[in-house]
């Protein structure tokens, strides 16, 4: 029997827990998991399970499930279980944009996993570097973030901005820190992992961080005129060819009623993907919430069991190509 140490037991570790404590299939044991207050008793993990000691934990298994967030002792944990030769599955976004340089030559072994740091359990890592590689790509446009989506469909029905995101917090959706979701930076970790695996392996964070706005600073007014006009404020992450160049951004745009990206409500997310031979392609589902997420790094867990590695890497930029894609209206 494999073993399996959870780094964190908050809405995606205990989740995880959960998932697989109903998965006789799968054959692994959960050994230590590490939190901060080994007091607290946690759904499905015993106090015996429990540790606020990171050697202790990693030393205990053989995979290690990041699932704590942050960027510092998390990123410190991951590369540490690497360089012990350890698989490791992430859902942390935030390590894998900012930690990238770090974390790259054991991603190229095949270690790291991280389905579930994009969209949850929605397919989106898996596509976009294997199948969809098939195309060269033309453009992509995504809602990232469940927090963000949430709060806008629940302003949309007229509750407050403050009362949404509270309960986006409540359903286990935002970060810990949640100026992460609203601020648009989850969104753009996100779309930096996307976009280093389909466009340009060389994309840099501090790049896209500069072309990210979030939905902080949308007023009641602008959500009234978006609905008289008949459409819809959504958060969207963006990579299309412009001036010779990839842009890649994240920002809240007007989506009229009836366009594609407009259906995702809630916590939902959705992908958007244009390829020269495949044509357009369209993936949405469940995008935060401990339960989905847990189910992307289930699937992560199953590739480890059966000796398949992580995401191939993109080894070069794809070619930039000549054409006019459809303008979005920036609000
Ligand atoms: P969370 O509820 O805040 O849980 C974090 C867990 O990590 C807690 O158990 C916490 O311990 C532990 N932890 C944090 N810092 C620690 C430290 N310094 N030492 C020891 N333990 C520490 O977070 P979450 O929502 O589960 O998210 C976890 C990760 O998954 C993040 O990277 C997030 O971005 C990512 N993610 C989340 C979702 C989602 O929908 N929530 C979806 C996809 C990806 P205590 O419980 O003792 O405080
Ligand atoms: N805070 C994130 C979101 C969690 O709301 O999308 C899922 O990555």
């Amino acid at each position: 029997m494999k073993k399996l140490a959870l780094l964190g037991a908050g809405n995606v570790g205990a989740a995880t827990a959960q998932v697989l404590a109903n998965r006789p299939d799968i054959q692994v044991e959960i050994t230590k998991v590490l939190v901060r207050d080994v007091s607290k008793a946690r759904e499905g993990i015993s106090s015996k399970q429990l540790s606020a000691n990171p050697g202790e934990v990693l030393d205990s298994a053989d995979i290690i499930v990041e699932v704590m967030g942050g960027t510092g002792l998390a990123g410190d944990l991951t590369l540490k279980a690497l360089q012990a030769g350890k698989p490791v599955i992430s859902a942390n976004k935030a390590v894998l944009a900012e930690r990238w340089q770090e974390l790259k030559p054991y991603a190229e072994q095949g270690l790291l996993h991280y389905e579930s740091s994009v969209m949850a359990g929605t397919p989106a890592v898996g596509p976009l570097s294997s199948v969809l590689r098939g195309s060269s790509p033309l453009e992509l446009h995504a809602i990232l973030n469940g927090t963000c989506n949430y709060i806008l469909t629940e302003l949309e029905k007229g509750v407050s901005y403050q009362n949404a995101l509270a309960e986006a917090q409540r359903l286990g959706y935002a970060e810990a820190d949640p100026t992460l979701d609203v601020g648009g930076f989850d969104a753009a970790h996100k779309l930096t992992v996307l976009a280093r695996l389909v466009f340009d392996p060389s994309i840099e964070w501090e790049t896209v961080k500069a072309s990210t706005k979030g939905i902080d600073k949308l007023t009641p007014t602008v959500m009234t005129e978006a609905k008289e006009r008949g459409g819809k404020i959504r958060l969207l992450a963006s990579v299309y060819p412009e001036g010779g160049t990839w842009q890649v951004k994240v920002r809240p745009v007007f989506l009229p009623l009836d366009h594609l990206m407009a259906s995702a409500a809630s916590n939902k997310n959705a992908l958007y993907f244009k390829g020269d031979a495949i044509g357009e392609v369209f993936i949405t589902g469940a995008g935060a919430g401990g339960m989905a997420t847990a189910s992307g790094v289930v699937a992560d867990l199953l590739d480890v069991l059966a000796n398949r590695p992580g995401p191939a890497l993109l080894k070069q930029p794809a070619p930039v190509p000549s054409i006019q894609i459809e303008a979005l209206e920036e609000i």
